[in-house]
């Protein structure tokens, strides 16, 4: 899942390469390299680690480059470690390639090159098709970039540099991104629109089996067979001040900073008439009334949005919801019909595992509604429905505002649902929705005084693990505190169902472990209390997280932090701010690298 730009225009290119890069460098940061045709000959420049670390050294040694055109890579690697032989731009002296994807056939494809007589000098499956790209070229890039990827089996976003026309590039692709960008007089390709803000807001959606030839005045598009294709120009409604850290230290902290705009942004257009409306997506009530079950289908945090929509619509609505981490749905031959719904939930649009099983759905010949923060990704255009959340671009690679959105979205579906089926009256869906629409102010107080989370943040850092605990809601919500702390402070953490702990996990409680107890159920807060003080008589030290002025003494928790009370069906989106922020202050306190913690990527596009 790396990023891949291009440039080819009248500037100089190597500065807008880098740039780009920095700006998809949240999709993996193994290595990073640059390609320019400079006085007719390829050259490229790699390194290992990210683009500050490795790249920009190697470029301040090798000094300015005299070259208009370009490819450049940020690896998240798949095949063979991060290295500077495996970095991308991969090729020789008269084609390079960089590649988003993983080759499933490289092994086959690269017996078939050694005996041609080509020589590997990289671990990666890129290789296979730089080489073969070469094999089958003899002076036409359309001809060889259709048998080359005839031959290839996978997923695949390629930007391609021919020796022999020094003032392009190409880019073809199938199941990974990519976008060309269109400027003034100069022309760029990317994984995503962000990379691009900074220069250009028009741009086309390639699309699988379609190969694009760009020179600095424009871009021709043709099918495999080499026929000409006409496609529409899009214009992007992100602005580049959304993709910068506008003063904040991190985009993490600028993103949990965003919520309450983006919470408003994603609800209040869903709203007529004081009730939750769908009609932008065609899903109505007659189909919401004969659903027979609804699938939520995503990975990491937007699962945990997901988890957020099973309690409350299965609780107000009374009609079943199945939610499953899409990598483990598309293979567990899963009980899905024509009549169910199936929700797929992706802030990138892009997470193969949950693209494939939103295929999966299709297939069956469900209706597949999938909510996507990025306008025309693969999984907005591939569901047979689509809602956006309007969150803006998230960079940091840990979750916040997308997935606030994410959830704030389940409440308008629990509350159509709800309606739809006769389980709530429009009155008393209004009244919902009124209380939704006050969530934002309460997540704005929750980040007026942080504090008290570097504060608890200072308690884990010491610790090896920790566990947090909830029940209801509160458990579903403890899911995503514990994924984001572990994903960004690297602690081992666990979250558990409170009620659950004695039936094992408690064994692990010993002296000053932490505990943090999320106890925002007013029906649930006497069992949680009890297992609250389960752990701190077993030597934890107990954060609890719960509404200002619920009774929570000190018998039971060391430290509490208290945040602005809502209904108690809304309080996770409101309680989950702490976590987040929790989290943040330990990755700092730590001294990571938080938007871009270790071995991760943002958008994961193979499986
Ligand atoms: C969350 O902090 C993670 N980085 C991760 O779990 C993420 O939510 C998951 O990979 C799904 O991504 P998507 O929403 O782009 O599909
Ligand atoms: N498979 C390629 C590699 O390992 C590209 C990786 C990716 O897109 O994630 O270098």
């Amino acid at each position: 899942m790396c990023g891949i730009v291009g440039y080819t225009g009248r500037r100089e290119c190597r500065d807008i390469l880098v740039n780009s890069l920095k700006k998809l460098e949240y999709r993996g940061y193994d290595s990073a390299g640059i390609a320019v045709i400079e006085n007719g000959s390829i050259k490229t420049i790699k390194a290992k680690g990210k683009i500050s670390e490795g790249l920009e050294s190697k470029l301040a040694e090798t000094g300015k480059l005299d070259a208009v055109t370009g490819i450049g890579h940020t690896r998240w690697a798949t095949h063979g470690e991060p290295s500077d032989i495996n970095s991308h731009p991969i090729g020789n002296s008269r084609i390079t390639i960089v590649h988003n994807g993983i080759i499933e056939n490289y092994r086959k494809l690269k017996s078939f090159l050694i005996d041609k007589g080509y020589n590997f000098e990289s671990e990666t499956d890129t290789e296979t098709v730089a080489k073969l790209l070469d094999y089958y070229y003899t002076g036409n890039p359309i001809e060889a970039i259709s048998k080359a990827v005839t031959d290839i089996e996978g997923a695949y976003a390629l930007g391609i540099m021919f020796k022999d026309y020094p003032d392009m590039i190409y880019a073809v692709r199938k199941d990974s991104p990519l976008i060309v960008g269109s400027g003034n007089g100069e022309m760029f390709i990317a994984s995503d629109m962000t990379a691009l803000l900074e220069y250009t807001k028009e741009y086309y959606l390639l699309e699988t089996g379609e190969i694009a030839s760009i020179r600095a005045d424009g871009v021709s598009f043709c099918d495999l067979h080499g026929n000409k294709l006409t496609k529409q120009i899009q214009t992007a409604t992100w602005d580049v001040s959304e993709a910068e850290k506008g003063g904040f230290e991190h985009f993490m902290l600028k993103e949990i900073h965003e919520q309450p705009s983006a919470v408003k942004k994603t609800v209040s257009p869903r709203i007529k008439d004081g009730l939750p409306c769908f009609e932008e997506c065609g899903l109505t009530d007659e189909m919401l009334r004969n659903y027979h079950h609804i699938y939520i289908i995503a990975c990491g945090s937007a699962m945990h949005a997901g988890m957020i929509g099973k309690y409350i619509i299965e609780s107000l609505a009374r009609t079943p919801v199945i939610v499953d981490i899409a990598s483990e749905f598309r293979y567990r031959n899963p009980l899905l019909k024509s009549d169910d719904l199936v929700v797929i939930v992706s802030q990138s649009g892009e997470t193969a595992d949950t693209k494939a099983a939103l295929e999966l759905a299709n297939e069956v010949g469900a209706d597949t509604l999938a909510l996507v923060n990025v306008v025309g990704s693969s999984i907005a255009r591939e569901a047979k429905m689509v809602m956006y959340t309007y969150a803006g671009p998230e960079i940091s690679v840990a979750s916040t505002k997308a997935y606030m959105v994410q959830s704030a979205f389940m409440y308008l579906l629990a509350f159509r649902v709800s309606l739809a089926r006769g389980a709530i009256s429009e009155d008393e869906c209004r009244t919902l929705v009124k209380k939704l629409e006050e969530i934002p102010d309460l997540i704005s107080d929750c980040i007026s005084d942080l504090d008290p989370y570097r504060k608890a943040a200072s308690r884990l850092i010491g610790a090896d693990s920790l566990l947090y605990i909830g029940r209801g809601l509160d458990y579903a919500l403890s899911m995503e505190g514990s994924l984001k702390l572990k994903e960004i402070s690297y602690i081992h953490s666990e979250s558990y169902a409170a009620g659950e702990l004695k039936h094992g996990t408690i064994s692990l409680i010993d002296d000053g472990m932490p505990v943090i107890a999320v106890a925002t159920q007013r029906e649930l807060l006497a069992k949680t209390i009890s297992n609250m003080r389960e752990v701190k008589t077993r030597g934890a030290y107990v954060i609890a997280v719960c509404p200002k002025g619920t009774a929570i003494d000190a018998e039971s928790a060391d430290e509490i932090i208290e945040i602005p009370a809502a209904d108690d069906m809304l309080m996770p989106l409101v309680a989950v701010v702490p976590l987040q922020l929790i989290a943040y202050y330990a990755s700092v306190l730590r001294g990571n690298d938080v938007d871009k913690p270790r071995n991760l990527a943002k958008s994961v596009t193979v499986e």
